[in-house]
Parts: structure tokens; C-alpha cells; sequence
């Protein structure tokens, strides 16, 4: 595997405690051990709104490895393109994908610094596949593409699924995602991926609107996006697989039983073939 952590955008890149992180506010919300105060202080800002922010998360969580799932086993994926990949849990991609098809590659990339320090540590890979890590904005779409780790590690001549998964919220219009996303789709050759999530206010119009207030106030860009805006700006000219934009619960579930309500989900996932 390789770390990069001199791309663009990580000069300077230090562990900032006292300012509260995604990243971290995540690790929190499932239970994980790599957060600060300000992190949790912020987290439960949001809680208090979103009774089931912790649910939603894990939700999520559980969405990504079933889409990683299915397009190892099912769309011959054997190449991952994770952008805003989070401090490394459970069902880390690489290991979801490896355990299907141990030559998969994986390109993981975040913008916190934390992220960075934990990757070399955590993000290993089979023998037979490759993992990398390298710090880079979303925002800035050809500084991930140019980096030498993703263009030595992933072939841009063969398919790879690209993941935004519970990213682009983080990434308001005035940053211009659909020009993001354009870039980054652009990129992949026919028969490439997106996997993507967001959350919604469109089932409880209070609970994660009051998550993104806190974010907000916490100097955290946050947008909540309905159902249709995340289809546009997601998945527009790209081929949906069944069942296209539903609640991450709804994704190919796999277990039977009770599933969560939508407002307590308030989270879109969908998957796309890129034609
Ligand atoms: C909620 S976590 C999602 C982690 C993982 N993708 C998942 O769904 O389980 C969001 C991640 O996106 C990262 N992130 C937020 N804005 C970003 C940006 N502009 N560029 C890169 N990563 C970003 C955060 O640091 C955080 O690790």
C-alpha cells in the first residue's frame, strides 16, 4: 500500500482538536474510539435534533458495504475509487472487495488529517490487491485524478467504481459539485460506478436539518438535498441499477426483519452504471 500525504491541499495538513471534524463527529456516531471533544460537543448538538443520528449512520455504513458487495460479486468491479472514506471501522472497502476478489485495488481519499495519520496504520491490503491513501479535496477534482498514487494504482482503461458515499453533503452548491462530479465521472471509462449517499430533510424536517445547523455553526459546510436534487446531481445521464435513489436502508437489504422509518434513516443511497 501507499500513503500520500503531499498532494495538493495537504500541505500544512495538521491535527486540529479543538475544531470539530466529520471524520471524527462519524467515528462517533458508530461507536468508534477516534474523536475529540469538540467533535463529540458538536456530534451532540446534531443529536438532540436527530434522535436517530446514530441509526442513520450505521445505516449508511451498512449501504456501503453492500454496494461494495455488489459490485465485486455482481458488475466484475474490481477497482475503487473512495472519495471522503472516513477514519478507517469495520468494512473498510478494500476489505468488503478483497474478500471478494483479493486482487481488487482501492484508492482511498479524505481531506482530515486524521484520516491521513490513521491510514497507514489501518488501510492494508491482500497481497494480491493494492491499497492507497493520498490526502486531497473533493472539491478540487484534478488534484485526485493527477495524483501519481491514483494513476499508479488504478487503470483508468478499465472500470472502477467511483464512491461519494455520505460526502456530498459536505459540499454545498456554491462549490459547484455537479462541475465536481462532471470531472470525476468524466474520467472513468464506460462501464465505471458511482455509488453515492446523502442525507435529506425530506422525511423529518427538523432532526437532520438540526445536524446541519450544527455543522454550520461549527464552521462546517452542510447541505441538505430531497430525493430529486440528489438524483440530479448525482446520477443525471448515468444508468441507475435497481432499485435507483431510495433510503440506504432500502438498498438490496439483506437481512429480513423491521426495517427503520424514514424520517429515522433521512439518508439516499443509489448506485450507477456509467454508460
Ligand atoms: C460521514 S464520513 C463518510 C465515511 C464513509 N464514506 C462512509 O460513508 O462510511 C464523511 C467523510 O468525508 C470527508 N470529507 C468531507 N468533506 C470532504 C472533502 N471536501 N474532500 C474530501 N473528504 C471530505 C470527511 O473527512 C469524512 O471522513
Amino acid at each position: 500500500m501507499s500513503v500520500e500525504g503531499s498532494a495538493p491541499g495537504a500541505a500544512g495538513a495538521e491535527i486540529d482538536t479543538s475544531k470539530p471534524h466529520p471524520a471524527r463527529m462519524y467515528d462517533y456516531y458508530l461507536g468508534g474510539k477516534n474523536h475529540f471533544a469538540a467533535d463529540r460537543e458538536t456530534a451532540e448538538k446534531g443529536l438532540a435534533g436527530w434522535k436517530a443520528g446514530r441509526l442513520a449512520a450505521r445505516e449508511n455504513r451498512a449501504f456501503l458495504g453492500r454496494a461494495v458487495r455488489f459490485l465485486a460479486t455482481e458488475a466484475g468491479i474490481r477497482q475503487f475509487l473512495d472519495i471522503g472514506t472516513g477514519l478507517p471501522t469495520t468494512n473498510n472497502v478494500h476489505e468488503v472487495a478483497q474478500a471478494v476478489v483479493p486482487s481488487a485495488r482501492v484508492v482511498y481519499a479524505d481531506n482530515d488529517p486524521l484520516v491521513l495519520a490513521h491510514a497507514r496504520a489501518l488501510l492494508t491490503s491482500s497481497p494480491e490487491g493494492r491499497t492507497a491513501y493520498i490526502h486531497a479535496d473533493l472539491r478540487d477534482p484534478q488534484s485526485i485524478l493527477s495524483n501519481p498514487s491514483v494513476q499508479e494504482v488504478l487503470d483508468f482503461g478499465r472500470p472502477i467504481a467511483l464512491m461519494l458515499v455520505a460526502v456530498l453533503h459536505f459540499v454545498p452548491d456554491e462549490y459547484k459539485p455537479a462541475q465536481v462530479l462532471a470531472e470525476l465521472i468524466g474520467a472513468l471509462p464506460s462501464g465505471s460506478y458511482l455509488v453515492a449517499s446523502h442525507i435529506t430533510g425530506e422525511h423529518d424536517p427538523v432532526g437532520p436539518a438540526t445536524g446541519a445547523r450544527a455543522y454550520r455553526a461549527a464552521g462546517l459546510p452542510a447541505q441538505l438535498r430531497d430525493s430529486d436534487q440528489f438524483a440530479q446531481l448525482a446520477f443525471s445521464g448515468l444508468d441507475l441499477v435497481p432499485p435507483g435513489v431510495v433510503l440506504v436502508s432500502e438498498w438490496r437489504p439483506e437481512a429480513d426483519g423491521p426495517h427503520p422509518s424514514a424520517a429515522e434513516v433521512s439518508w439516499y443511497g443509489g448506485v450507477a452504471r456509467i454508460p
